[in-house]
């Protein structure tokens, strides 16, 4: 039987759902995605996968209080979760990978207090037969990253053994063709790349970058989701302050098929006027 889950990643919310990030609306496009997943029956989703940056950014770690009371994350499960999302009457379980605006510390207190102290969200858990990874890379107040060992060396290990895996993580494990983002990607990615191409990973989920790419590594597709919140502009030459853009907020809708086939096209959710 295929298994559904919803991709959402980078809200960048503030401390209340009507805080203004940047002049925009970053807790109302949270709700307007919430609501656009209910009035579709959530989808036959079985859970929310959140792949980072849910609060504005590390130095207002009072937006994680904005982000719960938005998703409305009722629970008291561990890190990754599942948490419940009961806004807009949904009832999804909900898991979150950590991306560069989190402080683990803070995100840890706040959205899972049950938790043991951990540096990094490497995380393996499982639904219906498919293994899902939270891929943590620990990079925070900076968007490089590196592929720092403790979390290769656990990926690694994890892939050893071979069963139908799908892999979350925060930044993009390849180049999606756009300076500004590339070079914020390790100079030995092909590493990480060469570790997923010989392995059993169905797909791969990123956010980071605000803009939605498919790639590919090997046969393995790559697939990452556009923002909630505001995005920087691609066409901007580097020194200048951020040009930022506003675009329809989106998730994807994920299925994965009885034989190993994924399916993720991407829902843009119309601002209202
Ligand atoms: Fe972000």
């Amino acid at each position: 039987m295929p298994l559904t889950f919803i991709h959402i990643t980078d809200t960048h919310v503030g401390e209340t759902p009507e805080t203004l990030v940047n002049n925009y609306g970053a807790g109302r496009a949270l709700q307007a995605v919430l609501h656009h997943i209910a009035q579709n029956d959530g989808h036959g989703a079985s859970f929310i996968a959140h792949t980072g940056d849910l609060a504005r950014d590390s130095y207002h770690p009072a937006a994680y209080e904005g982000g719960k009371r938005i998703y409305g994350l009722k629970g008291d499960a561990c890190a990754p979760g599942p948490l419940q999302v009961t806004a807009a009457g949904l009832n999804l379980d909900w898991y979150y990978i950590p991306g560069n605006s989190d402080h683990r510390p803070e995100c840890l207190a706040r959205l899972f207090p049950r938790s043991p102290a951990v540096r990094l969200f490497n995380y393996a858990w499982e639904v219906r037969s498919i293994r899902f990874l939270s891929l943590d890379w620990g990079a925070w107040r900076m968007d490089n990253y590196l592929l720092v060992p403790d979390s290769f060396d656990w990926l690694r290990e994890q892939l050893q053994t071979r069963t139908p895996t799908v892999v979350l993580t925060h930044h993009p494990p390849v180049h999606v063709g756009v300076e500004m983002f590339d070079a914020m990607t390790p100079p030995d990615l092909h590493r990480l790349q060469d570790l997923i191409a010989d392995s059993s990973v169905l797909a791969v989920f990123h956010g980071h970058t605000h803009y939605p790419w498919e790639n590919r590594i090997g046969r393995v597709p790559v697939f990452g989701t556009g923002s909630v919140t505001y995005r920087r502009c691609l066409h901007q030459s580097g020194g200048e302050e951020s040009i930022l853009e506003i675009h329809p907020p989106q998730y994807r809708v994920v299925t994965i098929g009885d034989e190993g086939t994924v399916s993720a096209p991407v829902c843009e959710v119309p601002l209202a006027a």
